[in-house]
């Protein structure tokens, strides 16, 4: 998968995005990942990207000039299932769609900045928006990082263990049962002993059990009426 980034400050993914389970998985080649510095596509002098909002009020709007311009040259380079414009109006994220865009071939994300990116550009350009919650992020650089983490982690084979990525919470729209490790006992707290059991099959039916109490417990939401 090609997974490009457009945004106006690289630097806060960069670093993010070179390590733990994306950094594996760009070195292993299971995902071509580009970051793409809006700045290179300024204009003048100070390479501006912005400009006023016409109407007047506060903040500043990038501009079409540099958007388009980056755009029109990656979109000549890669043809894109996918260009998504992260924004607190967008669609909110959910597991499921993060796992119908690892099925995709090339996606791009797009990162506002100030008041956002010029309507125009989100009519002609954008595919889908998303928001990653009901708040507002200075930049869109910190809710691509989590998308991108997101699809990366589920790309095939990224993940040592394959089985893990498939007993994450939301993966069945179940939240996940509790992990215990080492020692058994920890200050007189024991580990359950069903998971020393050996019995794969009694673990199994426990972890279920264990993921419906807590969804029940701490996201009722998520259980479809027939499982209450
Ligand atoms: N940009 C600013 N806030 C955001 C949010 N909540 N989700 C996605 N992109 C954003």
């Amino acid at each position: 998968m090609k997974l490009h980034i457009l945004a106006v400050v690289p630097e806060l993914l960069e670093s993010f995005l070179k390590h733990s389970i994306p950094g594996r998985a760009v070195a292993q080649g299971k995902v071509e990942l580009k970051i793409i510095a809006l700045r290179n596509h300024g204009t003048g002098n100070y390479k501006s990207i912005d400009d006023y909002p016409y109407g007047g009020g506060g903040g500043m709007v990038l501009a079409c000039g540099p958007l388009s311009e980056c755009l029109d040259e990656l979109m000549e380079e890669t043809n894109y299932d996918e260009i998504i414009y992260l924004s607190p109006d967008g669609e909110q994220l959910q597991q499921k769609e993060v796992n119908r865009l690892s099925t995709q071939q090339n996606i791009l994300l797009v990162c506002g900045h100030y008041k956002g990116i010029d309507q125009r550009i989100r009519d002609s350009y954008i595919t889908k928006e998303i928001s990653i919650g009901d708040y507002v992020l200075s930049g869109g650089e910190l809710a691509a990082a989590v998308l991108a983490d997101a699809i990366i982690r589920i790309l095939p084979g990224a993940i040592g263990d394959e089985m893990s990525a498939l007993s994450d919470s939301h993966q069945d729209a179940l939240l996940a049962p509790p992990v215990y490790t080492r020692p058994e006992v920890w200050r007189g707290k024991e580990v359950p002993s069903i998971l020393l059991s050996g019995n794969d099959k009694a673990i199994a039916e426990w972890r279920l059990e264990q993921s419906i109490e807590r969804t029940k417990k701490l996201r009722p939401d998520l259980l479809k009426p027939e499982e209450e």
